[in-house]
C-alpha cells in the first residue's frame, strides 16, 4: 500500500469534492465537517460514476403524509437511478450491506493523500 497525494488541504473547502485518478481507479475525494473521505467513483447498482452525482440530503423517517428532509451535504445521489449513499461510510441508505468502496485518507504537511 502507498499514499498517493492528490490535493492540497487548503484547496478543498468543507462541502467540496474532486474526482481524481489513482492507480487507474476513479475516486471521489470529499471534505465534510473538516474531515476527508475517499469513495470509489462507482455505483454498486449498475456501475454509474457515483461521484458525479449531487451532494445532497435525504428524507428522514416521519409520520404518514409528513415529509421531513435533513442530512444536507452528507449524501451522494447516484446520477443514474438516484440511489443514495453516505459520504462518511460509502453505505447505501436503503441497505447498509450495499456500499461503494471507501479508501483511507491521510493528511501530511497540508497535502491530502489516498491510500491504495
Ligand atoms: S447505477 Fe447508481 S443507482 Fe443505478
Amino acid at each position: 500500500m502507498a499514499t498517493h497525494f492528490v490535493a492540497e488541504e487548503k484547496d478543498l473547502a468543507d462541502g467540496q469534492h474532486i474526482i481524481v485518478d489513482v492507480e487507474g481507479r476513479s475516486i471521489g475525494l470529499y471534505r465534510l465537517d473538516g474531515e476527508f473521505y475517499a469513495l470509489h467513483n462507482y455505483c454498486p447498482h449498475e456501475g454509474a460514476p457515483l461521484c458525479k452525482g449531487p451532494v445532497c440530503g435525504t428524507t428522514l423517517p416521519s409520520s404518514v403524509y409528513e415529509y421531513r428532509f435533513g442530512r444536507e451535504g452528507e449524501i451522494i445521489r447516484c446520477p443514474w437511478h438516484g440511489w443514495e449513499f453516505e459520504i462518511k461510510t460509502g453505505k447505501s441508505l436503503v441497505n447498509e450491506k450495499v456500499r461503494t468502496r471507501r479508501y483511507k485518507v491521510e493528511v501530511e504537511n497540508g497535502k491530502v493523500g489516498i491510500v491504495i
